[in-house]
């Protein structure tokens, strides 16, 4: 087998793969993007890291299947734990979970990045966890995407060491580390249909919630969604 469809997401997530790089796919689950890009001669070798029994033995049969044991190394292990020090990976890309979890595998395995030039994210939601991880950590934004596929909205965000705070200059810091430097700076068709859609979601929470007697002095929560929505109007 030497071709594989990938999803628009992955791909997207492909593309940013530097050429030749040695990556760690974590969180790889069939091993679609190490095997793909491989098979594209984008990248040179991969480590797919599982944690789960299932989506473990899935990425083994399919790194089988494309016969490419050679290249691709199939560890099965928490995060970045999978990774030696030995293993000379340049660039580490982890997709399709949510922001938090993204950041935690991050913070718990910072050791491990000391040689990583690029990290490559895709959370499927919560994109400011990540923002803000990257921020705390000396990594700075070089690009970011926004795609629709399957009715679904995901975003990539590629990091490289570098002045963290140098991409949030446009917009306020607080509405960049929400919405995306780059995808604000943008604003895509994509971008704008997605927080059109959350600015009138926020919005009837807060009009629930008015309605249900909170009041800026009452509520927490109340005062937060009103400060996402400055933030998000500040953009749009
Ligand atoms: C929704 S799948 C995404 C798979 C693939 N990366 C993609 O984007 O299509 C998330 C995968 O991450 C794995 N995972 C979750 N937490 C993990 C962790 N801490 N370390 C390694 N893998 C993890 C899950 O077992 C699952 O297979």
């Amino acid at each position: 087998m030497n071709e594989l469809k990938l999803s628009k997401r992955l791909e997207t997530v492909a593309d940013y793969i530097p050429e030749g790089a040695f990556f760690a796919d974590i969180g790889s689950d069939h091993a679609y993007l190490p095997c793909y890009s491989i098979l594209q001669g984008r990248a040179s070798g991969a480590i797919a890291g599982e944690i789960t029994d299932g989506p473990y033995e899935s990425a083994r049969s399919q790194v089988k299947k494309c016969e490419l044991s050679e290249s691709i190394f199939v560890r099965k292990g928490d995060g970045l734990s999978v990774l030696r020090n030995d293993d000379q990976v340049d660039c580490i890309t982890i997709a399709g979970m949510g922001g938090t979890l993204i950041s935690k595998i991050l913070e718990e395995g910072s050791g491990k990045l000391t040689n990583v030039t690029r990290l490559i994210l895709q959370p499927n939601i919560h994109a400011i966890s990540i923002r803000l991880w990257l921020v705390d950590n000396g990594w700075k934004l070089i690009a970011e995407e926004i795609i629709e596929e399957d009715h679904k909205i995901y975003e990539v965000l590629v990091a490289e060491k570098g002045d963290p705070k140098e991409p949030y200059q446009a917009h306020s810091y607080e509405a960049s580390l929400l919405l995306g430097p780059f995808l604000a700076a943008k604003r895509s068709d994509i971008f704008m249909k997605k927080w059109t859609g959350e600015l009138n979601h926020l919005k009837s929470i807060i009009k629930q919630l008015e309605q249900a007697g909170h009041t800026i002095e009452s509520s927490e929560k109340y005062q937060e969604l009103i400060k996402q929505v400055k933030l998000i109007e500040e953009v749009l």
